[in-house]
Order: C-alpha cells, then structure tokens, then sequence
C-alpha cells in the first residue's frame, strides 16, 4: 500500500542552541588487530582501541590474545550471514562478531541460500527501507542508542577489526597473503617494504557475549503455562518495556521472538540447605528467581523511511500480552526528561552520525533521512509514554518522520534549527488487536 505523506506538516521551531558532546567510543577506531595471520611489518603493531571503555577494550584484547595462539572462531550455524563466536585463550566464548562483507548481502556471506536469494529473485531481495550492507553499524548503533538512555538491555557492540583463516576470504585475498608471507621468509629485505603481510583485517560488529540466556520464545512458551511469581513478572514487563523502547526508536524490522534472548533462574533456597531442610526453610533462605533479557542481532535496524508495505516487519512482542499492558512510570521517569528534550535528541543523533560516517559507502543524505525516521519515532514514543499508552497501543499510532530543514546562509546550506513533521495516513500496524 502506498503511503501517503505529508498529509498533515507541523513546523517545531527550536530555540536552544545545540550541545553536540561525542564519545569518541562509538568511532570507528582507525587501529587494526594484530591478529594470528596478521603482521604488520613497518613500525609498531596497533589494536582496536577504546580508551573510555577499558572493560570493553579488555575484551577485544582477550580475542585478539586467542586469534594470535591460534584458536579460531566458531561460525554460527543459525542465521543468514556470516556471525562468529569468539572466544578467549580458555576457549570460552566471549563476544559475537559479524564482519560486514559476510552480511546477508555482501559479498562474502558464507551462507549460499542468500546468495541464491540474491541471484534468484533479484528484485524482491533485501528490505527496501534499509541502507544495504551496514547491518555492522546498525548492531554498533542500536548498543549506542541503548547506552545513551540507559536501557541497558543490548550487549554492548561496537565497531572492530579482525582477521582470521576462519572468516570467509576471497580467493585472490588469500592467494596475495600466501605470496606476501612466501616472500617475506624466502627474501626478507624485500618483504619489509610490505605494510602488512596475512590476511586483511575485516571491520565488522563485535557483541558481548552473554551466558545463561536462551532463545525468549523458549521461555516465553514456558511462562504461559507457569505463570511468573508477581515480583518476577513485574521486573520482566519493566525489562519488556525498555525492549519496546528501543525496537520502537531504532525501527527494528528484526525482532522476532529469537532476537532476543531470556535469562531466568528458578527461585533456589541458598547453598547449604538440604532437599528435607526446603520445607522449614525460613522465607529469608530463598533467593529470589532472577530474570534478564538480552536484545541481539540489532542489524536490520535504522530504515531510511518507513516501510511501504502494510503490517511489513511487525514487531513480534507486540502479540505478547504484556504488550497491552501501559508504560510503567518506572520508564516514563527514565525516559520522557531525555526524550523531550530536543538537545538530547539532537546528540544522539550526533553520536549515530560520528558512527556511521566511517563507513565507505556512507551517504548523508541518506543519513538525514535515517535520522528523520528515528526523530519521529521518538516523537510518537514520547507521546505515548505521555499519556500511559500500551506498547499494542505506541505500534498503533500513524508513523511519523520528522526532517530537519536545510538553511541557505550566503552560499552555503546548512542544518537549520527548524523541523518538519509529516504524518502518514497509512492503516497501522495491528488494526485487528
Ligand atoms: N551477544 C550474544 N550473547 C549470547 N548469545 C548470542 C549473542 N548474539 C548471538 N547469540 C546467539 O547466536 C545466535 C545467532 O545470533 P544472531 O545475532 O541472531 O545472528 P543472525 O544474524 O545470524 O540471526 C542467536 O540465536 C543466539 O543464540
Ligand atoms: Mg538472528
């Protein structure tokens, strides 16, 4: 169904000056790893470098650690693209990382069904809405937009670089690493005026690894049938919540039940007490069940416009019932100071555009139009924690995008403080709910 825009367009003049703060975190770092079959030859190695983030930093570091002794990445066998377990010098697995030449569409994937897709079925391949092949920045987005409001329910992710024998190379790259290093060994003054032997770093999005969770369908289907105890299932609606939350800015077109994962561990009476002791033991012995959740593979996320079609990419928790539960005040006083305030807004946007600018493909034309999409959904987001909708509800509203208007000073167009909102009058998503 076509959409009809622009029916109804409000201007919103913004008085305040904008505040840009960037966390040089979420760059792209320049920096490449010294991984296994990776040498850089003229002046000293350089890492994937984070220096306000040294937990995440040390975890990259850990994998690197693992790559140069030799234990190599594990290619998942779900999915439709190129997605490796990394792991640790103990071979535990410590981060998921997707290269962006591996994707779904870029030319490397190592999963041939796509490719077939692609071959196939050329014009109905792919999402329209989307930006192609840079599902790596949407994953390293959707953890900064996660971060920045404090919904702490994305692993975190940011931008890598890595090599191994394991990722999927082409043949002339592995043909022209084989002939550096033969040359390196057999005539090495010639082989030092290489910048770098091995195999070429690949950039892609390297994702905390989490442990103890478990596909939410999984648990989803058990809790139906054994209701949660209340405390439980009211910390699980908040974490719900905050899922929504960012499904709903980032306009994840992904999020079925398997994108997303469930913590939950039974209530236990402590350690020490016996199976015969349970009975008489005291309330204080019992732990309470813990619950978390973990939203993953954020890579089909970020669209340049709405989708076309009616009821295309649905949200999937919105057939969940706590779905038709109203927003908690617990998220509208996390969320509705940040999300009103057009300066915060304006930040975030900045912090995705220092992102996503290191790309080599990236475009800021398109970038803008991403953004407009993201202002909008904020927009009717904000109005709907406002007035203690239901996430059923927030899917129902008429999409919105809201476009930041361009100024001619002298010869120069620059980014005005002015904004465009246009409605689209489409049938929503759920009507039937
Ligand atoms: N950060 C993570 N922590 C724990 N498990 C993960 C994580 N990311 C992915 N997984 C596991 O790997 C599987 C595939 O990952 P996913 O990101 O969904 O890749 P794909 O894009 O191939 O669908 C998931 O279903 C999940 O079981
Ligand atoms: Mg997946």
């Amino acid at each position: 169904m076509e959409e009809e825009k622009s029916d109804r367009t409000k201007i919103i003049d913004r008085h305040e000056s904008v505040n840009g703060s960037i966390d040089s975190n979420t760059t792209v770092s320049s920096h490449v790893n010294k991984a296994v079959d990776y040498e850089s030859i003229s002046g000293p190695i350089t890492y994937n470098n984070f220096p306000k983030d040294p937990d995440f930093a040390a975890v990259v570091r850990e994998a690197e650690l693992a790559l140069d002794h030799g234990i190599v990445p594990k290619l998942s066998s779900k999915g439709t693209s190129g997605c490796y377990f990394m792991q640790d010098q103990e071979k535990k697995i410590i981060a998921v990382f997707k290269p962006k030449d591996e994707e779904p569409y870029g030319h490397l994937n190592p999963k041939w069904t796509k490719w077939m897709h692609k071959l196939c079925c050329p014009c109905c391949f792919g999402r329209s809405c989307l930006v192609p092949n840079q599902g790596y920045l949407s994953e390293a987005g959707a953890s900064l937009v996660d971060q920045k409001l404090g919904l702490n329910v994305v692993p975190k992710t940011k931008v890598v670089r890595l090599a191994s024998e394991t990722f999927n190379y082409s043949a002339i790259d592995r043909a022209k690493a084989r002939t550096k290093r033969n040359i390196y060994n057999r005539v090495p003054s010639v082989g030092r005026h290489f910048n770098r032997i091995g195999l070429p770093p690949k950039i892609g999005s390297f994702q905390l690894f989490v442990n103890g969770y478990k596909d939410a369908d999984y648990w989803l289907r058990r809790f139906d049938s054994e209701a949660l105890p209340e405390s439980t299932a009211k910390k699980f609606q908040h974490l719900f919540e905050r899922v929504v939350v960012l499904d709903y800015i980032i306009r994840n077109t992904d999020r079925g039940n398997d994108n997303w994962l469930i913590k939950y561990e039974p209530a236990s009476t402590k350690a020490g007490s016996s199976q015969g002791d349970i009975e008489d033991a005291e309330w204080s012995m019992v732990e309470n069940p813990e619950i978390a959740v973990a939203a993953i593979d954020n890579g089909l996320a970020f669209p340049f416009k709405h989708p076309d079609e009616w009821r295309a990419y649905p949200y999937h928790w919105a057939w969940l019932p706590q779905a038709k539960v109203p927003f908690s005040t617990e998220i509208q006083e996390l969320l509705l100071d940040q999300l009103s305030d057009m300066n915060f807004v304006q930040d975030l946007c900045d912090d995705l555009y220092d992102l996503f600018k290191c790309d080599k493909g990236f475009d800021r034309h398109t970038f803008e139009k991403q953004m407009s999409v993201m202002r909008g959904q904020i927009l009717n987001l904000t109005q709907a924690l406002k007035d203690g909708r239901s996430p059923v509800q927030l899917v129902q509203m008429p999409v919105v995008t809201v476009e930041r208007n361009k100024s001619t000073v002298g010869r120069t167009r620059a980014d005005s403080e002015i904004f465009t909102q246009s409605f689209s009058h489409r049938a929503p998503f759920f009507s039937w709910c």
